[in-house]
């Protein structure tokens, strides 16, 4: 049984092929990886500090080391195979249904989408297939194409092993929600943007406590938008979709009573973050509230070997800022970008948003998907 309508449909020999990609992720980070993580943390990392180097420093020159023994390499290797395995085979399912999900998406009516053909993606997004998605976020054949969108949606429960939320793949959505709720519980918010929406799977569960705000997604992918839009609908949601670049979107100054974006600035650069910070505030207005929810991995509060994992991360799997965004000081940029009262640290992870929740908001790190890091400011 689908979520949603607009979910790709397995047949029963793509399911299992599927349930291979989860059994084999699985194994690599549940079997695997903690012996690498109790090898460099428990015998290289003192090695290194006994030697008078700093191992926080030096996990380059260790993951040199690693790259030296042949069942590492074979870790490196199965877990790329992997990845590009759960993207194979979740392209070879929505090929086989695109008319029939394009139809679908013509056929569902709520919210709109705007693309511009002429729209030109950021270069750390057009140079690199983020997490060896081919193609990339901003893949479009035109017309009513939404294969990118149906990808990602089916990709998504893979990808994060259902911890984000199952299919629905929402859980980061409601989490802001809980930061929303916990810090800034007097905003009603009447209008809403998201940055960087991919298909809506946080927005649409934003929306869903705001029913009389007007929502709005934006992102790279015209393919992308259309299948969110249609996906959102499929929900009951109507949200509003345009193919914008989040550093500089045409909506009004002052127009929007809270921005958000999700697990978007690891993605971006060193020049592009502050600068959709910056426009974040230009969109505000005044005592409208920002939230950035982003992957909890701060390299300042991280093991030898998270560091390690996360040069694998942009080396691998295709992540280029992966190590820059948790080595910056973003709480730093927001309030250079204007915001006032910014708050970073962790928020729980909520499969629902409760107001009635006693806060969990904190600066004590903890593990990707049991909580997230967030940053916020007023204007
Ligand atoms: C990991 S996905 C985010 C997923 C989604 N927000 C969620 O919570 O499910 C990152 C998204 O950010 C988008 N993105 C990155 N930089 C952007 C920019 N400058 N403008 C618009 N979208 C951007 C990418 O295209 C991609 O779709």
């Amino acid at each position: 049984m689908n979520v949603h309508a607009m979910m790709p449909e397995a047949t029963h020999d793509e399911a299992a092929r599927f349930a291979h990609v989860v059994s084999l992720k699985n194994y690599l980070m549940r079997n695997l990886e903690p012996k690498w993580r109790a090898y460099v943390d428990d015998t290289l990392a003192p090695q290194f500090s006994a030697a008078g180097r700093d191992s926080a420093e030096e996990y380059r020159d260790l993951e040199k080391r690693l790259a030296k023994l042949g069942a590492y390499r074979t870790w490196q290797a199965l877990t790329v195979a992997a990845q590009e395995e759960m993207w194979r085979s979740v392209g070879t399912c929505v090929d086989r249904q695109l008319p029939e999900l394009e139809s679908r998406a013509q056929a569902t009516s709520g919210g709109s989408v705007r693309t511009d053909e002429s729209f030109v993606p950021p270069r750390y997004l057009s140079k690199v297939d983020i997490h060896l998605m081919p193609g990339g976020y901003a893949a479009d054949r035109g017309g009513e194409d939404v294969r990118q969108g149906a990808v990602f949606d089916k990709a998504a429960a893979l990808y994060h092993m259902g911890r984000n939320g199952g299919e629905l793949n929402d859980v980061r959505g409601h989490t802001i929600v809980q930061h929303l709720f916990e810090r800034y519980g007097h905003l009603q918010p009447k209008r809403i943007l998201d940055i960087g929406c991919t298909v809506g799977h946080s927005t649409t569960a934003i929306a869903s406590y705001f029913p009389d705000a007007e929502v709005h997604g934006i992102d790279v992918g015209g393919a992308l938008l259309r299948y969110a839009r249609a996906r959102s609908a499929s929900l009951g949601t109507n949200i509003h979709y345009s193919q914008q670049n989040g550093e500089r979107t045409d909506f009004a100054e002052g127009s929007f009573d809270l921005v958000v974006s999700s697990a978007v600035l690891h993605e971006t650069s060193f020049s592009a973050l502050p600068r959709i910070f910056r426009e974040a505030h230009r969109l505000l207005r005044p005592g409208g509230v920002m939230i950035n929810l982003e992957v909890p991995l701060r390299f300042d509060t991280h093991s030898t070997w998270s560091r390690i994992r996360g040069l694998f991360e942009a080396l691998h799997n295709n992540e280029p800022f992966w190590i820059g965004a948790q080595t910056l000081d973003v709480g730093g940029i927001a309030r250079a970008s204007g915001f006032n009262d910014v708050l970073a640290g962790y928020q729980n992870a909520v499969p629902k948003a409760d107001r009635a929740a006693a806060p969990k908001f904190t600066t004590t790190p903890g593990p990707v998907h049991v909580v997230w890091y967030m940053v916020s400011g007023v204007k």
